[in-house]
């Protein structure tokens, strides 16, 4: 089989109009300004409507992804959508999105590995690609956190938003694209992020619980292995890495890494001051940001990784 690398076409985001602010969640709970932003890094986030669904933003950013890329539908093999909120438990967020954009039948199914679930599906749809059966694939990430916050915890409440990032990602013979990935789960710390419902268990969805300093000390081990692990793999040393677009969780998470990296700060893409934690959807958002605005150029190396719900972890290194 000819060497196939996915190369990402466009990108393509959403984030809901209405911005809730630090100042605004003052007033919501027993915090302030100061305690977030010190520990989270957060100053503002984006909240969706009541009667916006995750399919709704995740559609927005794929129209975006699309019309970047001066592609058709029809163009289209697979849609993957990462999501840990569905507007339903099903049919799949993914085949919303296919209906909305009027895209003829094709692969269409959704991944759930909470705040990462993008890399997990970008993994997914580069090895369909390059098994050879789709030439194209578009993946989403999408997430309306809002709806599975508690918003009298102010543990969880000020950290996660809405949002959904998107990318077009096709089958080339020689050039650019996925380099690698890696994924990992460990299932025996999935108490420590869940929520408290599901179909199953009580009929509900549920709200986050979190056990945050926790979380916080195998997102920084996690984080600082795969990242490693992506660039030896490759014979890369980490002054090759023109980028790191990681999750934007919490930005004492992000530095760590980076430190750990030896990579000054401006070598990484941050968005989470004003996106805050859009679990899924916040690596394409931050890619996106990061193409848009012109930061990200074309050969570049880039290096995606996360950690979140699950625990699952994992990175993609990418030459863009
Ligand atoms: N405002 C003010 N005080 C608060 C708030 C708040 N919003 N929330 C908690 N506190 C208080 C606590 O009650 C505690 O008070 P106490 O000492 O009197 O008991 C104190 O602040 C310290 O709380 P900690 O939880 O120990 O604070 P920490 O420094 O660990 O920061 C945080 C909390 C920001 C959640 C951090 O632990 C973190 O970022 N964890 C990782 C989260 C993460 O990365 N998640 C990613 C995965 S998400 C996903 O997969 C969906």
């Amino acid at each position: 089989m000819a060497d196939i690398k996915s190369h990402i076409v466009s990108t393509g985001h959403y984030l809901p109009e209405k911005a809730l602010t630090n100042q605004d969640l003052e007033k919501m709970v027993d915090t302030t300004d100061e305690w977030i932003f010190q520990r989270s890094g957060i100053k503002s986030r984006h909240i969706a409507t009541e009667d916006q669904k995750t399919s709704d933003l995740a559609t927005a950013a794929a129209k975006e992804a699309l019309e970047r890329s001066g592609l058709n539908a029809s163009d289209i093999g697979a849609i993957i959508v990462a999501t840990t909120t569905p507007d339903q438990t099903f049919p799949a967020v993914a085949v919303r999105v296919q209906a909305a954009l009027d895209i003829p039948p094709c692969i269409a199914f959704d991944v759930q590995a909470v705040c990462s679930g993008f890399v997990y599906a970008l993994s997914v749809a580069d090895n369909f690609i390059k098994a050879g059966q789709v030439k194209r694939v578009l993946v989403i990430g999408a997430e309306k956190m809002s709806s599975i916050v508690n918003w009298e915890d102010r543990t969880t409440c000020v950290l996660f938003a809405d949002g959904a990032g998107a990318l077009i990602l096709e089958g080339r013979k020689e050039g650019e694209g996925i380099v690698s990935t890696h994924l990992y789960a460990d299932g025996r710390h999935a108490d420590i992020l869940q929520t408290s419902g599901g179909p199953s268990m009580n009929g509900v969805s549920g709200h986050i619980e979190m056990e945050g300093r926790e979380v916080f000390k195998h997102a920084v081990v996690c984080m600082a292995n795969v990242v490693e692990e992506a660039i030896r793999a490759n014979g890369f040393i980490p002054e090759d890495i023109d980028w790191l677009v990681p999750h934007q969780a919490n930005i004492r998470i992000i530095e760590s890494t980076a430190k750990k990296l030896n990579m000054p700060m401006d070598k990484v893409v941050v968005t989470v001051e004003g996106h805050g934690n859009t679990s899924a959807a916040s690596i394409p958002l931050a890619l996106h940001t990061a193409v848009a605005d012109g930061r990200i150029k074309r050969g570049q190396l880039l290096l995606l990784e996360a950690m979140g719900g699950g625990l699952t972890w994992g990175s993609a290194l990418i030459r863009f």
